[in-house]
């Protein structure tokens, strides 16, 4: 258990900094929605799932929630192509989307499901990423809601996992892969 956290380091964004923040992501978006009736949030699994689930409580107008699941296949070297792991079946035609990712990174899943969602004929399509990491670039990609910019570490917490641990954590903090388990 007390392993667990042996490699969590120093917490860079706290429980109360993400609320404050998500608040302000939210606000905005209600205000420039206001008007739509077709709003659909699209949350990009894993990661997305616990900012996702506290950015919609903070949504007061009309929503629709959809999820899709990309993964990035990699043979000896890194290819860096996305592919979807089960077919999206949500239904975006004509609707304004916003693709909500936990993190931004090197860019490649933004920029495929923007494409996938343009084919899929979205009215429009905005992007909205808890953290992002603008020195891991690949593809420029257009962020509309951005809630922190951090630098290139390797991070966890609040849905970011590493080896599918650390979700849960209800902060951000640094993860120290070279300390020793044993
Ligand atoms: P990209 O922008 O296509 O490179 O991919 C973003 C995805 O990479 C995110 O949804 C995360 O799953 C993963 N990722 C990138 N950086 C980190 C990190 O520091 N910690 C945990 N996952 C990360």
């Amino acid at each position: 258990m007390n392993n667990y956290y042996k490699h969590i380091g120093k917490v860079l964004i706290s429980s109360e900094e993400l609320d404050k923040r998500i608040g302000e992501l939210a606000d905005r978006i209600n205000t420039e929605y206001k008007d739509s009736n077709s709003l659909v949030i699209v949350g990009i699994l894993k990661g997305s799932f616990v900012f996702l689930g506290d950015l919609i409580k903070k949504i007061n107008i009309p929503v629709k929630v959809e999820f899709i699941r990309v993964s990035s296949y990699e043979g000896t070297s890194s290819t860096g192509k996305m592919k979807l792991n089960t077919p999206f079946t949500g239904d975006i035609k004509g609707k304004d989307v916003i693709l909500v990712e936990d993190i931004v990174d090197t860019g490649l899943t933004i920029s495929f499901l923007n494409d996938l969602f343009k084919k899929e004929q979205a009215r429009s399509i905005k992007v909205c990423t808890l953290l992002s990491k603008p020195g891991s670039r690949k593809v420029h990609v257009n962020v509309d809601y951005e809630g922190f910019k951090i630098g290139n570490d390797f991070i966890v917490g609040y849905g970011l996992d590493y080896n599918g641990m650390y979700r849960n954590l209800p902060y951000i903090a640094l993860y120290n892969q070279k300390i020793d388990d044993k």
